[in-house]
């Protein structure tokens, strides 16, 4: 399992979050939970112009911005849970050295070819303008947008040739830049766009949005790709010849070999030997899922499947899961608005976990996934979310049930056979849980599992307030610890199937119920608790947030 590496040139929010890494530690969370053997892995992007352009208005090397970030998206990451095997910088010289590999078997393969070319060149600041440090109107007749960067068009998610772009404006000085002859090498993709068109037209399991994207792009026709920049920072192209010095592998190049990178530098540190990384890459048992932000969604079901064909060795990805962004609605505000850094529109998660737990925001960030659209963060809803459902719903259910277990039932699972239809009902309908669940994680569908708990934690409390156990415990006391029993067996199976979004309030319910975390697989017989079982103290589930 894969997430985008983010770029290390500015902090992460909301919207990352939600993109990417939330649903991929999710996925990675229930394939643990079901004794599957993962690799989750991911690092910072530290190459490319953003880098750059940062550490040109910090006026610093760019490897300082570049650790700087790498350690801030680790403490963001670890903070929300979210638990890579491996997080790597593609700076590193492991990295360097698996991608310059990389170039050179493409190379052999013939599918990488020395072109002369016309790039933008910024006669004020002397230098060439590849990738972003040009922006002007996009050049793609139906969109046409302004502002398209000078490798990608953000309005209509396709590649962009900097020379094609309408009205180029150097972001370096403002100025119009002229154009220069220079030489490049680049990736004969049209050569591998009938294997890629029907690679992509055997995936009918993916998301249609993404396949259909990349299908479209094939059909429209590719062009070959320069896979090199004139650039100072960045991997050295790997060639011995004259038209190579002063040259980096276009960033889009080496970052997803970073997958491959941080894999093995895994696997070293482990103690593996150099084989195991076959074992993730090379062996057609394993399934490769990529999870990205919608904006990367060529590059991961077009580019890299055919740079990874053209290598020769590897694996192409199972599966590509794009989600889309958030946007941001404040209070106070009349319209929802793009996130954005220079506006001042995002929820930095370094901010927000400052003040607020962690598994509040994965909850709120699942319910409003964007799976299949741009959706609206919304500072009240989240709260109103985290009070009203995590609160009032899941966190009521399962304090109640403690509390009677403790004041009535002597801290232990009750012995108490259950019998009734009703109860023996409950029991039902948590027992088939894990597995509807399942369809749902499997098909990536993390809002609607979301809304499969959360019915069911409300079916717990209506099951509760039937029951009525504050009477039946003056009136009958085993029937109250019947109900009891089927409460705490309720929250076992809540607490084992909330593992993969809520992880930090799973491992307290495993705490409470006098169990260990690891104890909970993904079957309900993991999670069947026995008579007598001793449980420990109640805690707190989630805490109220005042407006
Ligand atoms: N840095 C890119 C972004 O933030 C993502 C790179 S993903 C990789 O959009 F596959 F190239 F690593
Ligand atoms: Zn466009």
């Amino acid at each position: 399992m894969t997430a985008g590496l983010p770029y290390a040139n500015g902090n992460l929010h909301v919207g990352h979050i939600a993109g990417a890494y939330l649903p991929a530690d999710i996925y990675v969370r229930y394939l643990r939970a079901c004794g599957r053997d993962v690799a989750f892995i991911c690092g910072s992007d530290d190459h490319g112009v953003p880098v750059l352009l940062r550490a040109r208005k910090e006026d610093v090397e760019p490897q300082i911005v570049v650790d700087r970030f790498y350690a801030q998206h680790r403490t963001d990451f670890a903070g929300l849970g979210i638990e890579f095997d491996f997080y790597g910088q593609t700076s590193s010289p492991e990295h360097h050295e698996i991608s310059q590999e990389f170039f050179r078997k493409v190379l052999e393969a013939g599918l990488l070819v020395k072109k002369s070319t016309e790039q933008l060149y910024d006669d004020g600041m002397e230098m060439f303008l590849p990738d972003r440090y040009v922006q002007g109107t996009c050049p793609h007749s139906d969109c046409g947008q302004p502002g398209a960067l000078g490798d990608q068009c953000e309005s209509c998610g396709r590649t962009v040739d900097p020379m094609e772009l309408a009205d180029p404006v150097s972001v370096l000085s403002g100025n119009r830049p002229v154009v220069r002859e220079t030489s490049h090498w680049f990736f004969k993709l049209p050569e591998l766009s009938s294997f890629l068109e029907t690679w992509l037209e055997g995936h009918d399991e993916w998301r249609s949005a993404v396949r259909n994207f990349a299908l479209g792009l094939v059909r429209e026709g590719l062009v070959e790709r320069s896979m090199t920049r004139d650039l100072e920072w960045g991997v050295p192209v790997p060639i011995e010849d004259a038209g190579a010095s002063g040259k980096v592998l276009y960033v889009w190049f080496d970052a997803p070999i970073g997958y491959v990178t941080f894999t093995s530098q895994w696997c070293q540190e482990q103690g593996k030997g150099g084989d195991e990384v076959g074992k993730w890459w090379k062996d057609s048992d394993t399934r490769i899922v990529h999870f990205i932000g919608e904006d990367n969604t060529i590059f991961h079901a077009v580019i890299w499947p055919a740079m990874l064909k053209a290598e020769g060795s590897y694996c192409l990805p199972d599966q590509v899961v794009a989600n889309s962004f958030l946007n941001i609605h404040w209070p106070g505000e009349s319209e929802e608005q793009k996130i954005s850094k220079s506006r001042g529109t995002a929820v930095w998660i370094k901010d927000f976990l400052s003040e607020n737990d962690p598994d509040p925001l994965r909850y709120y960030l699942t319910a409003i996934a964007p799976e299949n659209q741009r959706t609206t963060y919304k500072p009240e809803e989240f709260i109103s979310r985290n009070n009203d459902e995590l609160v009032a719903t899941l966190g009521n259910f399962v304090h109640r049930t403690m509390t009677f277990a403790h004041k009535y039932c002597g801290g232990v699972v009750p012995e108490e056979e259950i019998s009734s239809e009703a109860d023996l009902d409950q029991i039902a309908s948590v027992e088939r849980l894990p597995e509807r669940l399942s369809e749902e994680i499997e098909q990536f569908r993390f809002k609607s599992t979301l809304q499969l708990l959360m019915a069911e934690a409300r079916r717990a409390n209506q099951y509760f307030d039937a029951s009525a156990p504050w009477k039946t415990r003056k009136e009958d006391l085993s029937t109250c610890r019947r109900t009891i029993r089927a409460c705490l067996q309720t929250v076992s199976v809540l607490g084992m199937v909330m593992s993969p979004i809520l992880p930090f309030a799973s491992a307290r319910i495993a705490r409470m119920l006098g169990r260990e975390e690891s104890s909970w697989g993904w079957e309900y017989s993991s999670a069947s608790l026995k008579g007598g079982e001793i449980l420990g103290e109640a805690e707190l589930l989630f805490r109220k947030i005042d407006v």
